[in-house]
């Protein structure tokens, strides 16, 4: 699930996650954002947004209360559960974690008893310098665009490069795109379904939905997005576009949806090719699906392409892995020892103090 890190203290939190961690035995996942739009804050009592990558130096302070919480305050064996004596846990082995940062200042202890996981599995979406500084200290899964293989490939070094900077595996962070994927019984029926996507999209509604800091409909099609950019006095930074292209080609492509690399329309067998064309061609490790239908997309990529992906070995066959989502993804329950996490473990570093982490992102990161 998506949770935000900029407007909700961490304490409630963690008690939240580690609740639903032990009721899915293991199953949660978190996707950590900070709120990129800007009416959020104003139903947080603030003003305005809360800039950019400062919102990524206040998330790693979060993250931080939340580990001391989830890995610090309770050892593996505080729970003993013993009825002769009538204690349910060794008061020695459960203690405070007295976070006291520029943000946040958190006692502890936390409130639930270690969960499968501990830590749920930490997803983030990012494309931006700040995001992919954070994920690489942070994020296990990551969710990211890709129009291209270089684009996507471009994503995935510099959050590996981050990554082993901080002294995690090459192999620390998974990536999963965002995918089209419309599939029907026949190529025909396929095509079908994607003109009537396409009849009922709303550009409107779409560029509503994306919250652009520019509206691109207001220039002529023919200005390539740099040119509208530039009119309008929009930083290029401000906005995750081609700037090459033109604002008719942009509009199209967010009208319909399409994209150029990890989009396919056809049978279960063309969609399957083209799903392990991208894990073994372009290295990526999952696929998001993108919504055209609520829930036919979902619905047709259960009863199309899952059959076809388990009888190629892709997908496992149901039940046939069981265990935490850590253990299905990565083949561990629980965060590796290298993830700045893991540091808290048996009260470790709790009387260290938080230092935050510088707010601009070094060059070349
Ligand atoms: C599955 C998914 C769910 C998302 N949900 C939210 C959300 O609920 N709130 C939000 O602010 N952003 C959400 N995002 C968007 C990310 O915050 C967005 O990609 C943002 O651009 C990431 O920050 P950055 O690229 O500026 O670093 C979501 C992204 C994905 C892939």
């Amino acid at each position: 699930m998506t949770f935000s890190t900029t407007y909700e203290p961490p304490f409630a939190f963690a008690r939240r996650m580690s609740t639903l961690d032990h009721l899915t035995r293991g199953r949660v996942g978190w996707n950590i954002v900070t709120s990129y739009l800007p009416n959020a804050a104003r139903n947080f009592g603030l003003d305005d947004q809360i800039p950019h990558d400062r919102r990524y130096q206040l998330a790693d302070e979060y993250l931080h209360v939340l580990y001391k919480l989830w890995e610090g305050s309770w050892d593996d064996d505080a729970v003993v559960l013993d009825r002769a004596s009538g204690a349910a846990t060794e008061p020695s082995k459960v203690r405070y974690v007295n976070h006291v940062g520029p943000a946040h200042r958190v006692a502890g202890p936390h409130l639930v008893h270690p969960s499968p996981q501990r830590t749920p599995v930490l997803f983030q979406a990012t494309g931006s310098p700040a995001g992919s500084a954070f994920a690489g200290r942070h994020a296990e899964v990551l969710f990211t665009g890709g129009r291209t293989t270089e684009q996507f490939q471009a994503v995935k070094r510099s959050v590996l490069d981050a990554a082993v900077a901080q002294g995690r595996g090459q192999d620390a962070v998974r990536f999963v795109v965002q995918a089209g994927v419309i599939v029907g019984r026949t190529q025909e029926e396929a095509e079908d379904k994607w003109r009537t996507y396409q009849q009922h999209a709303s550009l409107d509604g779409i560029l509503a939905h994306q919250g652009l800091p520019v509206d691109l409909t207001a220039f002529p099609r023919d200005l390539t997005v740099a040119q509208a950019l530039a009119r309008s006095g929009t930083s290029p930074d401000a906005v995750r576009l081609p700037l090459d292209r033109t604002v008719g080609e942009v509009l199209e492509q967010i009208r319909t949806g399409r994209q150029e690399r990890f989009f396919v329309v056809g049978t279960p067998r063309v969609v399957a090719d083209e799903i392990e064309r991208w894990l073994d061609v372009d290295g990526i490790d999952g696929i998001n699906l993108r919504q055209y239908h609520s829930f036919g997309t979902a619905r047709d990529f259960a009863e199309l392409v899952v059959p076809e992906l388990r009888r190629r070995g892709r997908l496992p066959e149901a039940g046939a892995e069981p265990g935490t989502l850590r253990e299905r993804v990565f083949g561990h329950p629980r965060l590796p020892a290298e993830h700045v996490g893991a540091r808290y473990r048996g009260g470790a570093h709790l009387e260290a103090p938080y230092e935050p982490v510088p707010e601009a992102v070094p060059a070349g990161v």
